[in-house]
């Protein structure tokens, strides 16, 4: 099997991820900030080490500004519902995921904000694209780090400085780059960042974050537990507990700590990497007659969609699977306004996404196979 849906989840899991894992469930197995005793502290320390892994990685604040969630979905959901201002404005892209676009369209639906959506001109999402949007009652932009589509990238830097010195809320989603792409949420100007803990950062599903700096003021999505003040029936603003109701995902949670080690040590390789055959597919796969290329070669960033033909995008990943063995996303891929703006709202779209090990060879396979089936 040669596995190229890693925007999907990454796969295999490092050998450290799947110990710690099970140690999740062995060692730590008490519930963590609820009963006092010794087994229940051990764990809630654990669950802080990864906390303030996951802070240093992103260059948050501090490790209480991370609010563990269910995934990457869930800290979008948070980030967009917790911080409405009625009658305020949004600015997103079309580069954005559902898990974006959904709210902000219920949102903007119910006429409780107004929403509007930047299309990229060139090869990037730039500040160029959104400034002219911004009105009075401006209030957040979103960014979405590198598109899950096409791989297109924002420059978070540029955004991030104009969001900052026009007291914009910053909400990045950052579920195909964490991992793979350096960020750094203090010197990018990032209010929220949205993060997927089983895609570059190498953990199971089940859990993510949201991380947060100090100008982000939310109110929960979820309302119960925290273990804190447990006398009030008003739910405490405190981070990260009073965002965190319910019991954590442990077991998830010290396999994402595993998972930013990995990463962490394999960093400078894999980014190289990740550049390097991405970078080859994309001139490859370009001179392929009748394949057509959606990602910009300036988008080096181990998501490439494409098509063969008018052929059914996924017609062709059903080949791949059942002929060559080769694991790919095809159809759309939740975000249907990039499909638009790509023209592949009908046809959808074959999407390749490369992760820390992908090896040469399998992007060889797959140029000979869609070779084979172009012919
Ligand atoms: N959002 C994930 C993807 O792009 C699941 O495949």
């Amino acid at each position: 099997m040669i596995y190229l849906d890693n925007s999907a989840t990454t796969f295999p899991k490092p050998q450290s991820v799947q110990k710690a894992v099970c140690e999740g469930i062995v060692k730590f197995g008490a519930n963590p900030g609820r009963s006092g005793h010794s087994f229940s502290l051990k764990t809630a320390m654990k669950v802080f080490e990864v906390r303030e892994k996951l802070a240093n990685f992103v260059g948050a604040e501090s490790a209480e500004n991370v609010v563990f969630t269910g995934g990457c979905t869930e800290a979008l959901n948070l980030a967009i519902l917790g911080s409405i201002k009625k009658g305020g404005h949004v600015i997103c892209s079309v580069n954005d995921h559902n898990s974006v676009l959904r709210p902000l369209h219920y949102l903007a639906e119910e006429k409780i904000i107004e929403l509007s959506i930047a299309e990229p001109k060139g090869a990037r999402l730039r500040l160029d694209d959104i400034k002219p949007l911004v009105r009075p009652n401006t209030y957040m932009v979103c960014a979405n780090h590198v598109s899950n589509v096409d791989g297109m990238e924002a420059n978070l830097s540029e955004i991030g400085k104009f969001c900052f010195e026009n007291c914009l809320l910053f909400l990045v989603d950052s579920a195909q780059s964490a991992g793979h792409k350096k960020i750094n949420m203090l010197k990018q100007h990032i209010d929220m960042l949205a993060v997927a803990g089983h895609k570059g950062l190498m953990g199971i599903m089940g859990v993510g974050a949201l991380v947060v700096s100090s100008k982000a003021k939310l109110i929960p999505l979820k309302f119960g537990g925290t273990g804190t003040d447990s006398a009030n029936l008003s739910q405490p603003l405190h981070f990260p507990e009073g965002f965190e109701s319910g019991t954590l995902p442990v077991p998830a949670i010290i396999g994402l700590g595993a998972g930013i080690d990995f990463t962490k040590e394999n960093f400078s390789e894999t980014e190289r990497k990740i550049d390097d055959l991405s970078t080859y597919l994309n001139y490859e796969l370009r001179q392929i007659k009748g394949v057509k290329v959606y990602t910009h070669p300036d988008n080096a960033n181990g998501v490439l969609a494409f098509n063969i033909g008018k052929t059914p995008s996924s017609e062709v990943a059903e080949i791949l699977d059942k002929k060559f063995g080769i694991l790919v996303r095809s159809g759309l891929h939740c975000a249907p306004l990039k499909h638009k703006a790509l023209g592949t709202l009908e046809q959808g779209a074959i999407r390749v996404s490369l992760g820390a090990f992908t090896k040469f060879s399998d992007v060889e396979k797959l140029l000979k196979a869609v070779r084979r089936i172009r012919n």
